[in-house]
């Protein structure tokens, strides 16, 4: 896993100043846009969730659902329900799931925003997953761990590529989380 970890680190590439001025800009794009890079990433990821819910590489977890954040978050969710043997179900922002929902309004660096799930996105008792490429102050996995219990999922934990760790975000998460990379106090990845 350290050198899997490190191979991903190094795929990270920096930007100075954006989206704003003194915001160091982690862009995660290249970690896809290489398929040794994106295999590296999806294994580490997987042997990450496999040591923290002790299930076995390559066979079905006792995960049952994994949740991806609207828009990082379904870059990662999707391939690693295929290698876990889950299902992937989408967090988008409010407006754009058909059907009922559930909703949840969160605070944003500037102002609020609104996360849904469709109630009928999993049944009762499942066990979920909830996935993300950073965590930086928290309020977004915070808004998505809140959705999956108002649907009754059982709340495994949350995994991030990344954490701000300065920011304290995991504090506000009450199931247990994982991060594959911790940030430099100057970083972030904001981009809104
Ligand atoms: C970024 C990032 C996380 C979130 C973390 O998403 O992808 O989802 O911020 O911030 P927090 O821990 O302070 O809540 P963003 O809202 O910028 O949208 P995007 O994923 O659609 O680009
Ligand atoms: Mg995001």
């Amino acid at each position: 896993l350290a050198s899997l970890k490190a191979k991903v680190k190094n795929g990270l590439r920096q930007f100075q100043d954006f989206p704003e001025k003194g915001i160091l800009f982690e862009d995660i794009m290249p970690l896809f846009a290489s398929h040794a890079l994106h295999t590296a990433l999806i294994d580490a990821m997987e042997l990450q969730i496999a040591d923290a819910f002790q299930t076995q590489p390559g066979e079905k977890s006792e995960i049952d659902v994994i949740v991806g954040l609207e828009s990082r978050g379904f870059l990662f969710g999707p391939a690693l329900a295929l290698r876990l043997g889950a299902g992937f179900v989408p967090v988008r922002k409010q407006g754009k799931l058909p059907g009922s929902c559930e909703t949840v309004t969160y605070k944003k660096e500037y102002g609020e925003d609104s996360f849904q799930m469709q109630s009928d996105a999993f049944e009762k008792g499942q066990k979920v997953v909830i996935i993300d490429d950073i965590i930086a102050t928290g309020g977004t996995a915070a808004a998505a761990g809140s959705l999956v219990r108002k649907i009754g999922g059982t709340l495994l934990g949350f995994v991030f590529l990344m954490e701000l760790d300065f920011l304290k975000g995991r504090d506000k998460l009450d199931a247990p989380v994982f991060t594959l990379l911790s940030g430099q106090e100057e970083s972030s990845a904001e981009d809104s």
